[in-house]
This record gives structure tokens, sequence and C-alpha cells, in this order.
């Protein structure tokens, strides 16, 4: 029998491999976790998460029925009540759904996202951005996340799962880092020399093509098709959330000229333009639905797992 604390299990193991950071720290991580949790004391001990002792992924979490078998997944980008309560009806129409996968983050998994956000730290440093400036930039940021997402409402979705009783997690950062690494890779080997050639880069991926159809792929936010695309990364796919303008202050002399990202803030984009800097957003329906595709291919050859597209997740195999 498969279990959803399976599926869970396997994807952590899978989001550690592709992590930016190397496998090393992030056993640091988790040793010094556990040293903390030794020390801790009454409530906070008593109410501590536990998975976030083995499970280096805040953001990535069970949120209800974990024990429960899963042949038939539901997989969405969002999946919230509204979905749950659509999956629910699914079900009373004969759909057999055993549980739900939703990328984003909800319950704990939200309230924790910004726990995820120091890998940006080596994702920036890879990029060629020196580690005081990285580090500049993601702590105070992970703190605004922090404060930002401290007032929604975490027991809602989590509440409607139990009331339906439909096994639910959420898995975030580990299929991010699975789309970071393969769009890091994929651009290398294109090495596009136009931002023009960029985008065509990106739509040889089959996400992004499927993303046409609702005209959400590839857009140069800044810069024209025909400019040279000069040194390219590729940021903001993975670790919690985008960052903020001051990014583009970093970049300017690091020698970076195009960022290709999943998203970004309008801010980011006004402040790019100003420094000629590039930015070409992929796409954030289909960036995800990539990461969340490399897991699966994965997922699908260890467990005997059906899958069933919902909320703006797009299933392609490879
Ligand atoms: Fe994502
Ligand atoms: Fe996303």
């Amino acid at each position: 029998m498969v279990t959803l604390n399976d599926v869970h299990r396997f994807s952590v193991e899978e989001g550690i491999k592709e992590d930016p950071r190397d496998e090393e720290k992030i056993e640091e991580e988790l040793k010094k976790r556990k040293e903390n949790y030794e020390e801790m004391e009454g409530k906070e001990k008593e109410h501590y998460d536990k998975d976030r002792l083995e499970n280096p992924f805040d953001d990535s979490k069970v949120i209800y029925g974990g024990d429960r078998e899963v042949k038939k997944l539901v997989v969405g980008i969002d999946i919230e009540t509204q979905d749950l309560i659509l999956i629910d009806r699914l079900n009373e129409k004969g759909e057999g759904i055993d549980a739900a996968f939703g990328h984003h983050p909800e319950g704990r998994a939200l309230a924790n996202l910004h726990s995820v956000m120091g890998l940006q730290v080596d994702t920036l440093e890879q990029a060629g951005i020196p580690v005081s400036q990285a580090e500049g930039i993601v702590r105070p940021r992970a703190d605004e996340v922090k404060k930002g997402v401290h007032a929604s409402n975490h027991p809602r979705a989590p509440r409607t799962a139990e009331l339906l009783d439909i096994p639910f997690m959420t898995l975030h950062t580990v299929c991010d880092n699975h789309a970071y690494r393969f769009m890091k890779d994929h651009l290398k080997k294109k090495d596009p020399e136009t931002l023009g050639d960029v985008v065509d880069a990106i739509l040889e991926v089959p996400e992004y093509e499927w993303s046409l159809e609702y005209d959400m792929g590839p857009e140069i936010f800044t810069g024209s098709k025909e400019n040279r695309a000069g040194k390219i990364e590729v940021l903001g796919f993975t670790g919690g959330t985008s960052l903020k303008e001051d990014l583009i202050d970093k970049m300017v002399g690091s020698g970076i000229d195009t960022l290709v990202v999943m998203h970004a803030p309008k801010k980011q984009i006004e402040k790019a333009k100003e420094e000629n800097i590039n930015i070409i957003s992929a796409g954030h329906m289909p960036s995800d639905s990539l990461g969340i595709n490399l897991l699966l291919d994965k997922a699908e050859e260890k467990f005997n797992l059906e899958i069933f597209e919902l909320s703006g997740f797009k299933r392609i195999e490879r």
C-alpha cells in the first residue's frame, strides 16, 4: 500500500537531490533543528512540527491524512478550499480521487514559507553575486514575507480537507528546485544569442508551448527581442517567493545581463528598465507545472499513481 506520507517522503528526498545547496549544508541545518528541539520546553515543544526534523522544506508538507492510501492523485497549482470542494463534487460524481497535491503552500506550509528563502542566497551566489550582497537582500525579504503571511487564514484549507476527508499535501520548493535546475541546464545547453532566442528556447519545453493556449507564455518584460542576451541567469524559480527590486541593484556590475524568472514584481521590472537589465518572465503556471512534472515522472516510476489535472496544472510526461 502506498500512502500519502510515502509519496511525501519520496518527494522530499528528490527535492534535496535537486536543491541548489549541497546536501551537507542541508544535513547541518537538520542537525541544528534537532539540537534546538531538544532544548525546547513546554508548549513550544509540545506543538512543534516534528516533520521539520526530517524535512528541510518547511513549505512542503502533508496537511491532512498522510497515512491514507493513494492511487488516484489530484494535482493542482493552487489547491484551496474551493478546489477541495470541487474534488468532493467530482467524487460524488464517481471520480474516485484518493488525495490532493497542491503546489502553493497551505496551512503550516504557508506560515513557514519564509524559512525556505535562505536557499536563494545560494542561487544568487551561483549566479555570481557576492554572498554578502545576497545575504543582504534575502534576509530582510524573508523577514518581510514571514510578517506578510502571518495574518493569513492558515487553518482554513486544512480544516476543509479534514471535513471533506480528503488527504492533502502541498509540495512547493520540492518541485521548484526541479524547475530551477532544469531551466538552468536547458538554457545553458541552448546558449541563446538574443532575447528572442531565449523565448524560443523556453518554448521548446512543452509546458511553455501549452501555456500559449492561455496567452500566459514567456514574455520579454524589459529589453527587446533583437537585444543580445549576454550573460543569462535563472532566478526566482525556487526558494519561496520573489525578491524585491534591490535584486536589480546587485546585478548591475555583477556581469548578469538577462534574468529569466517565473514571475517578477512590478517594482523589479521598473528598476530593471531603469538599469537596462533584461527580464524575461518564463510564465508562472507552466514553470510550476514543469517542476511538478519532473517530480511526478520519478514518483510515477516508483509508485503506482494515477494523476488527475486541476487548477492550472498541465501533466506532461518525459
Ligand atoms: Fe513554484
Ligand atoms: Fe508558483
